[in-house]
Formats: C-alpha cells, structure tokens, sequence
C-alpha cells in the first residue's frame, strides 16, 4: 500500500492541477472572472477531502484528481453567485465579481463555471461514472435548496435551531460530505464506509458553516478576506442570531427585532447594537459549543469507517485544522 500524503503533499497537487485548468479567452468577459476567482486560491478543502478519501484505502489519488478539481470548481461557482445574492463586496480579500464586472456577468461566468464543473468530473473512470454523478447532482441540488432557505429566512424573523441546521447542512455540509464519499467511491470503499465517510462530512460540514457565521463577525478582515459583519447587515439568521433570540429578554428582543427588520440602518450602529446583545449573551461560546458537539459526532463516524487509525489520521489532523481555522 503506497504510503500516506501529507496534508501538503495534497495540497501542492491540487494547486498545480488548478493552475493547468486554462479556460478559453474568448469572450474574456466570461472566462476572465472566472480564471479571477480561482486564482484568488482559497483553502481549497473540498478538493482535499477528495483526495484524502481516495488517498486513505492506498488508491492513487490520480485517479480521484477529475472529481476533486470539478468539486473545487461547483464551489467557485456557487461562491460567485452567493456574493451576488448577499450582496458581498470581498471574497478572498479582494473584490467580488459582480462588482467588478456587474451581476449580468456574474450569473453568466458562474453558468459557465458550473459547466466547466461536469466537464472535469465526467473525466472519471468510466465504471464510476453513474455513482458519482448521482451523488453529484443530489449534492447541487441541496446546495441551491439551502441557499434558498438562506434567502428565505432573511426575512423570516423566529428561525428555529432545526430549521437553521436543516438549511447549513444543505448550503454547505452536504458538499463536503459529497467530496469525502466521491472520494471513497473512487477507491471502491464498502457502502458502509462512503456512508459513514459522508456522515463525518456532514458533522465537520456542520462546524465549519457554524465557525463561518462565527468568523463573519468575530473574525479579523485581513485573513477571513470578507466584508466583517456582512451577516448582520443583510439579516442573515446565523447561529450567533438564532442564539440570541432563544436567549434575549425583553429589551434584547427589542433590539434584535428592531435591527433584523430592515436594511437601512447605519450600518455601524446596527452591527454594534446587535453585537452588543451577542456579547451579552454570550451567544459566541454557545455557537463554539455547538461546533464542538459536532467535531465529537464527526470524529465517531470516522471511526467506524474500516481503515487503519495510522491512514485515518490525516482525516483527524484536517479536521482539528478546521475547528481551528481563521480563514
Ligand atoms: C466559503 O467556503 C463558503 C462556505 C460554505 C462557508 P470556504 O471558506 O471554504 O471558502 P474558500 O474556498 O476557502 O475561499
Ligand atoms: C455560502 O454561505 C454557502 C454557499 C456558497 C453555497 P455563506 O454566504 O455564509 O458563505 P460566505 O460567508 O459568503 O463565504
Ligand atoms: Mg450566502
Ligand atoms: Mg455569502
Ligand atoms: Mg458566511
């Protein structure tokens, strides 16, 4: 069994994979946002959990590459039509499509992507083909429904703690379960195993959008690249919000009812009033709790999965990584 690839060793792999994918030049308003977003890199995990899945039962993650960069493109893809939706000025510290080329070619590149997204994964062996693209395309399918109820609920004002983990379990978990049981499916896993694979995927999927909506207010701008706060200002119900309005009293309710009903408030003063009864009720640890919670059911569904714990430790090692990120 070939020996095990580091985190970086993975990592470098995919960087030069990404860098070969050229698109065509004509007509440079569709493809130039498109080689811009992707050049702006990322952390590019999804495509690491690919490969790593792969990687675990000792099967070249060559043959994993299609799938990992087509996964990492569907990401890109729904990056650049997420921005338009939430109305973000940064991704990856620098700005967004739609604001520097316009939403009409934001939405057109983002098509173009998503294509260029089928075109890598149906490079896979061809007795995979039918799983993965199933898998695939259930996976994009629950991407938009969560991005939908993520619309949705901006203007819905008692979103309950089910409802919002229904909603990041689709917007973001699936997609790394998905890379993590394509990854598996490649390298001919049990059944039990891709499931158990997706599952684990699902729980650090849980976490990481948990950890996102933490860092969108609690982060530092310079390494999360995004607009702080943005979640506040478009009334997004993150788990920080959901939290306080479980726990809000009176005049708290007030405040967050107040400034969670409408757009056009200063948007210093909205984002340092409603920060005010986050830090009051110190709904930030609440939501790091929850993250923890779910980094604990992750790390057990891994364990059932039957590989050795020496070839299933770079999978931990990743997923300590993402519980302690700041990016
Ligand atoms: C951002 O994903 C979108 C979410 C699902 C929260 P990442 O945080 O993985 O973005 P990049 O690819 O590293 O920029
Ligand atoms: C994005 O969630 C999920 C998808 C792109 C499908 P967010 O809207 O929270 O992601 P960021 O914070 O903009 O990266
Ligand atoms: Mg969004
Ligand atoms: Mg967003
Ligand atoms: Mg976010």
């Amino acid at each position: 069994m070939s020996k095990l690839k580091s985190i970086a060793e993975l990592q470098a792999l995919l960087s030069l994979a990404i860098e070969q994918t050229s698109f065509q030049e004509d007509p440079a308003e569709l493809y130039q946002p498109i080689s811009y977003i992707l050049n702006l890199g990322g952390k590019r995990l999804r495509p690491a959990l690919v490969l790593m899945a792969t990687d675990i039962y000792g099967v070249d993650v060559e043959k994993a590459l299609p799938q990992a960069i087509g996964i990492e493109l569907f990401h890109n893809f729904t990056l650049m039509h997420d921005d338009i939706m939430d109305d973000a000025p940064l991704r990856r510290g620098k700005t967004t499509v739609h604001e520097k080329w316009g939403s009409n070619i934001a939405i057109l590149s983002g098509d173009a992507l998503f294509v260029k997204a089928y075109q890598s994964i149906v490079k896979v062996e061809a007795k995979h083909l039918p799983a993965l693209t199933d898998l695939f395309n259930q996976t994009a399918l629950e991407v938009c429904e969560g991005q939908q109820y993520d619309m949705n609920f901006e203007t819905q004002d008692a979103v309950s703690m089910s409802a919002y983990l229904k909603m990041i379990k689709y917007k973001t978990a699936v997609l790394l379960a998905c890379a993590l049981q394509s990854g598996a499916l490649i390298a001919d896993a049990s059944e039990q195993d891709q499931k158990h694979l997706y599952d684990f995927g699902i729980h650090i999927g849980l976490a990481f959008q948990l950890m996102d909506d933490i860092l969108d207010v609690y982060g530092n701008q310079s390494e999360v690249g995004k607009q702080l706060a943005g979640d506040i200002l478009c009334n997004k119900k993150t788990c920080l919000y959901i939290k306080a309005y479980e726990g809000a009293n009176e005049e708290q309710l007030k405040v967050l009812d107040h400034y969670f009903a409408h757009q056009d408030f200063d948007a210093q003063e909205k984002i340092s009033e409603v920060m005010k009864v986050y830090a009051e009720l110190d709904v930030r640890s609440a939501c790091r709790n929850m993250m923890d919670e779910h980094y604990n059911s992750a790390i057990s569904h891994l364990n059932s999965v039957s590989v050795s714990d020496d070839r299933k430790s770079v999978l931990v090692q990743f997923a300590e990584l993402l519980m302690e990120r700041v990016s």
